[in-house]
């Protein structure tokens, strides 16, 4: 039995709703194993510009570094894309990386079996199944590196820089491995190292911290060849560990092959274990306020935080099965539906996963 606070921010767009679905399954969780559950609702984003006139107000920051875990809806929409790049809502979820040192970022892809009508990939290349675990360094590279623009003989130039120091690879590279001691003891690292200096050191400190796990299979792929095995062969891949820009790209192609960006949760942990919990999917402002979104990649989002920031391991696989018997029943929010499945909205999507989570 514990007391845990946590942050929320809605955020934009569908945001909203789907984060009220998710704190009601943390409430039941909490009242079924004996926990509570402590919410304080923030601003960022899009809400955050209007509200405030800056996309990550100092306040947002302070409550989160004061709470045990983060829960996000989603940031940005169409109003806000006018913005200069500093101003913009996607500022806040970079802003919030950073300010929270939340350098490991966790995506699972996972292709359920009630889902796997929507995985665009042939049947016999999907068909035994998928369950990769993407591990984007998130804090590092070109995202936060020195950037600019000059005047050049060839007219206005502009540059962003990659650059990784060892320590920063090493962080990353622990938390892969520790992922893929616990799976399937298989970690595939992905890299530029045949072009790119900074991946030439980034693939020396994988192999260095290699040493120490000697029980999992360690190998390499190029970004290049890997955005091509993941859609060859996604069945052969367990842990796959990368920088902050590879794994921007590769993590949506990963979520793209289970057929259901709706889906999927995410984590980025800082190195005590903190971390921030939000869908992968962003804030789809043409069903914002529709009662249509998927609440489920936010809801497993929760289970995440469970697992991985409170290591309830219990209370994070009960939400997981509800989610697992609720798509076996055949409901179905818009973005999964298939012929013969009963279309339903956020709320009651919602409202059938909570029906579901037992102890
Ligand atoms: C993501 C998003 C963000 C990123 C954007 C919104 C800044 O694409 O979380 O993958 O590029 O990291
Ligand atoms: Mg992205």
């Amino acid at each position: 039995m514990a007391n845990f606070k946590i942050a929320t921010i809605p955020g934009d767009g569908i945001g909203p709703e789907i984060v009220v679905e998710t704190v009601k399954v943390l409430e039941k969780i909490g009242q079924l194993f004996g926990h509570t559950f402590e919410f304080t609702e923030v601003l960022a984003g899009g809400i955050a510009i209007d509200k405030t006139g800056e996309p990550l107000p100092n306040e947002t920051i302070e409550v989160c570094k004061k709470s045990d875990a983060v829960l996000l809806g989603a940031v940005g929409g169409w109003k806000w894309d006018v913005l200069p790049g500093d101003k913009r809502p996607e500022r806040a979820l970079l802003g919030l990386r950073g300010a929270l040192g939340l350098y490991a970022n966790l995506r699972p892809a996972v292709l359920h079996d009630a889902l796997k009508a929507a995985c665009p990939l042939r049947p016999d290349i999907a068909a035994g199944g998928i369950d990769i675990m993407i591990v984007r360094e998130l804090t590092g590279g070109m995202y936060f590196g020195d950037r600019g623009r000059k005047q050049t003989d060839l007219g206005e130039a502009a540059w962003d820089t990659e650059m990784y120091a060892v320590d920063e690879v090493r962080r990353i590279a622990i938390t892969a491995f520790e992922l893929a001691k616990k799976r399937k003891k298989k970690l595939t690292n992905v890299d530029k190292a045949n072009v790119l200096e900074s991946s030439r050191l980034w693939r020396e400190v994988i192999l260095e911290v290699a040493k120490d796990y000697p029980d999992v299979t360690l190998d390499h792929l190029y970004i290049d060849n890997a955005a091509m095995q993941i859609i060859r062969d996604p069945g052969s891949y367990d842990v796959m560990v990368t920088t902050n820009m590879f794994g921007d790209i590769l993590s949506d192609e990963a979520s793209q092959i289970t057929g259901s960006i709706g889906m999927l949760p995410s984590a980025s942990l800082n190195k005590d274990n903190f971390g921030m919990y939000e869908p992968i999917h962003g804030s789809a402002p043409d069903i914002a306020g529709q009662d249509k979104a998927n609440p489920i990649a936010t809801i497993l989002s929760a289970a995440m935080m469970l697992q991985y920031t409170f290591g309830l391991d219990a209370e994070a696989r009960a939400i997981e099965n509800a989610v697992t018997a609720v798509l076996k029943s055949g409901v179905r929010t818009g973005d999964i539906m298939s012929d013969g499945m009963k279309l339903v909205g956020t709320k009651e999507m919602g409202r059938l996963v909570l029906e579901e989570i037992k102890r």
